[in-house]
């Protein structure tokens, strides 16, 4: 087995090796005076199971052309079999024509890393679970429920209450819930009820004395989740946290959290977190390499990966 990483995440690239016990592959990816990129491998892959470690997170578009260019490179350098570890799938949020003459972006990506050259993707709790047949070639989709539900369990000692900050979050939010022996579930659903009318926050579900815990794929400008948890200490909750896999955190998301109603956001490090994101004392980051560490070691020794979520 080899690893190489990109440049979106090295720390968390250097956890994965860490716990796998194998050293990044030496390979360099520089930019031409114009931007361009380019990947060179500086010791032999043929034959290798070769794994490529990188989020396609912000800036997103340079971060998808390295790990494209670097699937090229490890194909013409005869790997026997190429896996994309891409822990953030980025433009996942496009899934769908929003509107007629619109693209589906999640889609092209997919059809992107395939033409590259990739055979299998590895990726973590990724928008919706239908991206998976985005994708011609066998997709692993990881969950960091375990992960935070044993954070959650170390934390509380009862009261829990499970929220979706909106109606497409429910299945995840029922999967933590089960996790955590049953917790009762609320949801947050989001109306507007006449056009150019502020939109409407309903609880269903009575949070009332509840530690509440908000669970979402994605926080990217932090709005859902700061909006959400306003909502929910209205209507009585005792405290709202929320446990969020990828902390895109774009713009001013870091003092947004900072001045909400949550009393603690904890993401992953499937994105390198900012130095913002680091510094914020609201804001604590759940290591995911143990979980994506494992992964690759069952991809590489053909054992099962969905039994590790049994
Ligand atoms: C949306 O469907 C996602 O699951 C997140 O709720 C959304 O991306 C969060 O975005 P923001 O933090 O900008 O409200």
């Amino acid at each position: 087995m080899k690893l190489m990483a990109g440049n979106s995440n090295l720390p968390l690239a250097r956890a994965i090796a860490g716990y796998l016990e194998v050293p990044l592959t030496d390979a360099s990816v520089r930019r031409f005076a114009d931007e361009e990129i380019f990947v060179e491998i500086h010791e032999n892959v043929r034959g290798e199971d070769l794994f490529i470690l990188q989020s396609t997170s912000y800036p997103a578009n340079d971060n998808l052309m390295e790990l494209l260019i670097a699937i090229d490179a490890c194909k013409r350098a005869s790997a026997k079999r190429i896996t994309a570890v891409i822990p953030y799938f980025g433009y996942a949020r496009q899934d769908r024509k929003p509107g007629p003459r619109t693209p589906i972006s999640a889609k092209l990506v997919a059809n992107l890393i395939t033409e590259a050259g990739a055979d299998r993707v590895l990726s973590v709790d990724l928008h919706a679970g239908q991206i998976q047949g985005f994708f011609d070639i066998p997709t692993d989709n990881l969950y960091a429920a375990p992960t935070m539900a044993a954070d959650i369990q170390a934390r509380y000692d009862g009261d829990l209450m499970v929220v979706s900050p909106d109606v497409g979050g429910v299945v995840r939010a029922r999967a933590l819930a089960k996790r955590l022996d049953n917790a009762p579930l609320a949801i947050v659903d989001k109306r507007r009820e006449r056009p150019g009318e502020s939109e409407v926050m309903n609880i269903i579900g009575d949070v009332s004395g509840r530690n509440c815990i908000l669970i979402d794929d994605i926080v990217d400008s932090g709005g859902t989740l700061c909006n959400a948890a306003q909502a929910l200490l209205d209507a009585g909750a005792k405290s709202v946290a929320a446990y969020i896999t990828h902390g895109v955190l774009s713009g001013g998301a870091v003092a947004r959290v900072d001045k909400s109603a949550l009393k603690e956001l904890v993401i992953t490090d499937s994105i390198l977190p900012t130095d913002a994101a680091k510094d914020s004392t609201r804001i604590r980051i759940l290591p995911i390499a143990p979980l994506i560490g494992e992964a690759v070691r069952r991809i590489a020794d053909e054992s099962s990966v969905s039994s590790l979520f049994d």
